[in-house]
């Protein structure tokens, strides 16, 4: 099929990449020309597990192309995504600026179109938005009739960050929330070479399936939390009880590793997200909330533990291994360490932090602190190191990087699967 994605960014460009390599032909559409020039010279703009080798492929075969020509791009296609940014507003609520622009551009190509277009929302948005916000855009701007002129659906992603394209390709279920039986079937056959259950709902259903499932792993991770919190106090470890816990196949291990909270760009925002709905419509969120709520307290946690040690941390140094929210990535929005930071800088402590990837990003955040190169650097000569990002390189960490501290002291706030000698670590959750 001749399929056009608004939106080149961490959504669009994998599926785009995906739906090409199933035999598709896609064009990408971004309002930033860099970005546009980059992908027809098989350069991917963004970082992803296998993508870029992917794109250069599809692009070269001629199976993947990329205009900021939104109208020329809708009139030579036969379906649509929408795979712009939802950002948070200071209220917790989304932003939907994007959205609505990039529904008016398409709402344009729709106008100058003869035959039957399906136009299917990627982007998350909450429940009712496609309805109430997105159609009359549509329908307003393209003077046509949806359901008769045009189609309407409503398709969540699922895909984590690092690993997009692979999760786009390979996914646990495929939901299709559509307007009418038409829309619903012409979005199926984009999905006919993937082997993965398809549902098709309601495009309120689905809206709201994206923000249950997020709500929900967030939630798992949190409850995790609140058990670790009680393992540190009997002196047992977290992950042990997790793998029990996790044997249970009603339950599952998975998104039960206890730490120091959860970051990234789509779990904060969606869960504050649906709060906010919720309590508009009269409904009240109290485990979604308190979802939050441990997540916030978790994040300092390792200070709290740090404390324990050292009453006072002025003038003390110490070390942040890991700033990115998630390992294999340099993004840090929404990461513990940025809260840790903060609160060592107000307690009068210097800190040293290293990253492999997301040092960058962090200088912008807190310009003030010591970078250094390396973990073994961070550690040196410090009082105490807190690990915040799993990196695999911190499974290294051995006696003699702690030589050169007075007191031998690590705290995980993500667990390493190596164990130091007795002692020497205390985990949040580690004995
Ligand atoms: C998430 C969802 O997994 C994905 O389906 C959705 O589309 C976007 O949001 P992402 O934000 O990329 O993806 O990261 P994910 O790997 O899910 O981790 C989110 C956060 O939870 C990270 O900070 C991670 O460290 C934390 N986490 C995850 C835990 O603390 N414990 C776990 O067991 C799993």
């Amino acid at each position: 099929m001749d399929i056009s994605i608004v939106g080149t960014g961490y959504v669009g460009l994998p599926a785009g990449t995906g739906l090409a390599s199933k035999g598709h032909d896609v064009t990408c559409i971004d309002i930033d020309q860099e970005k546009v020039d980059k992908i027809n010279s098989g350069e991917c703009p963004i970082y992803e597990e296998d993508l870029p080798e992917l794109l250069e492929k599809m692009v070269s075969e001629d199976k993947l192309r990329a205009t900021t020509n939104t109208e020329e791009a809708i009139r030579d296609s036969d379906i649509t995504f929408l795979a712009v940014g939802t950002p948070m507003k200071d209220d917790g609520d989304i932003n939907l600026d994007y959205i609505k622009q990039a529904t008016k551009d398409a709402a344009h190509g729709i106008k100058n179109k003869d035959s039957y277009h399906v136009f299917v929302v990627k982007s998350t948005v909450v429940p009712t938005t496609t309805e109430e916000e997105i159609i009359p855009i549509l329908e307003e701007v393209s003077g046509k009739k949806v359901g008769k002129d045009f189609g309407v659906c409503m398709n969540p992603e699922f895909l984590r960050e690092g690993t997009a394209l692979n999760d786009f390709l390979e996914p646990d279920r495929i939901v299709i929330g559509e307007l009418d039986e038409k829309s619903g079937e012409t979005l199926e056959k984009v999905y006919e070479g993937f082997e993965a259950p398809i549902m098709r709902t309601s495009l309120k259903a689905a809206e709201l399936i994206k923000y249950a499932s997020n709500s929900l792993l967030a939630t798992k991770i949190s409850f995790i939390n609140e058990i670790g919190n009680m393992c540190k106090e009997l002196g047992i470890d977290v992950y042990e009880v997790a793998d029990g816990i996790g044997m249970d196949s009603r339950i599952e291990r998975s998104f039960l590793d206890s730490g120091a909270g959860f970051g990234g760009s789509c779990f904060p925002k969606d869960v504050r997200a649906l709060i906010n709905f919720m309590e508009k419509n009269n409904v009240d969120p109290k485990i979604t909330e308190s979802t939050i709520e441990v997540n916030e307290k978790q994040k300092t946690r390792l200070v709290d533990l740090l404390e324990e040690h050292y009453p006072s941390l002025e003038n003390k140094t110490v070390a942040i291994l890991g700033l990115a929210f998630k390992p294999g990535t340099d993004d840090i929005r929404q990461s513990p360490a940025i809260d840790i930071i903060s609160e060592l800088k107000q307690k009068g402590a210097d800190v040293k932090a290293y990253d492999p990837e997301a040092i960058q990003n962090m200088k912008e955040r807190h310009p003030d602190i010591e970078y250094t190169e390396s973990y073994q650097k961070a550690i040196e000569n410090s009082n105490a190191a807190l690990i915040v990002t799993d990196w695999a390189e911190f499974n290294q960490i051995s006696r003699k990087d702690l030589k050169s501290m007075d007191e031998a002291l690590i705290i995980e706030g993500r667990k390493i699967r190596h164990k130091l000698d007795d002692g020497i670590t205390k985990g949040i959750n580690w004995p």
